[in-house]
């Protein structure tokens, strides 16, 4: 008797479990939705474009952007990283976009936390086959570290933090925080395929130069930036 009421309450458990699981899965579609028309209402579509695949063909494409291209959000960022970004956006770029002399004004608009929750699930929804799951983890990484500071020249456009002091060049991203911000699959994968997802780019392309061995070390060095 005891045993068939615990079969029974277990049974009760999973159904119930199913039952959350899908109610959640429709509940995040659904968010992802009402985040898309914030995102239209917002007019953040002005400044990023939100279909893949990349549409830049020549240099003149890449200047008339406003902003960076949106259409692989999902498959880039850390969704707690974006929720909060959203709401409080401080500058990624030291220089002001698709500039080399101007500082970035950082002025990016802000979102109020509802419509920024929505819009991070809408984003998040947004992935590229590109970007194989489970490849990279982040952890400390001598010689991914070798490449970015010494062999390579990583440091000299990126910042990046150590031993508590802020180095490195201003024209590229800064990766101070990249191990919050961004998914280190997806490093990996721009490493790997850069015109997948930046067809004219202003950073160098290391296919060819880099080993995979390499592109693998030096991405799990940079997604263990804090
Ligand atoms: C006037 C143009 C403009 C508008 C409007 C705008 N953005 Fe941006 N956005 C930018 C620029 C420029 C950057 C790069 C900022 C930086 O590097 O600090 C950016 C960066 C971002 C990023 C990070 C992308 C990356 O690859 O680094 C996200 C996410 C984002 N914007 C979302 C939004 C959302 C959501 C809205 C609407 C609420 C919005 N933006 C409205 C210009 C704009
Ligand atoms: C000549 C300057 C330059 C060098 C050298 C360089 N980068 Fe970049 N990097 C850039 C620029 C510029 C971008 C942004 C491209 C864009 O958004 O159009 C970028 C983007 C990135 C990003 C994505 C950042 C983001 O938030 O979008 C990562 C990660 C990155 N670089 C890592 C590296 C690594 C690792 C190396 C060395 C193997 C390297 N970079 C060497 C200029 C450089």
């Amino acid at each position: 008797m005891v045993k068939r009421s615990k079969v029974a309450r277990i049974l009760a458990l999973s159904v119930m479990a199913t039952a959350l699981i899908g109610f959640n899965a429709s509940e995040s579609r659904a968010d992802a939705a009402t985040g898309k028309k914030a995102f239209d209402s917002k007019k953040c579509g002005g400044c990023h474009y939100t279909t893949g695949p990349a549409r830049e063909k020549t240099i003149a494409d890449q200047l008339k952007k406003k902003g960076p291209e949106l259409w692989y959000a999902g498959s880039k960022f850390q969704k707690e990283w974006l929720g909060a970004w959203l709401q409080n956006p401080k500058p990624i770029r030291p220089l002001a976009y698709n500039s080399l002399t101007k500082k970035n004004p950082g002025n990016h608009p802000k979102l109020a936390a509802g419509d920024a929750a929505g819009v991070t699930d809408y984003l998040m929804s947004l992935t590229s086959k590109d970007v194989a799951a489970g490849v990279i983890k982040a952890k400390k990484n001598l010689k991914g570290k070798l490449v970015f500071t010494k062999k390579m020249p990583c440091s000299g456009c990126h910042q990046y933090e150590m031993r508590k002091k802020v180095k490195g060049g201003l024209s590229g991203p800064s990766l101070v925080g990249a191990g919050k911000r961004l998914n280190p699959d997806w490093i990996y994968a721009y490493l790997k395929a850069p015109k997948a997802f930046k067809p004219v780019k202003m950073m160098p392309v290391f296919t060819g130069i880099l080993s995979d061995k390499q592109m693998k070390d030096v991405s799990t060095f940079v997604a263990n930036f804090k």
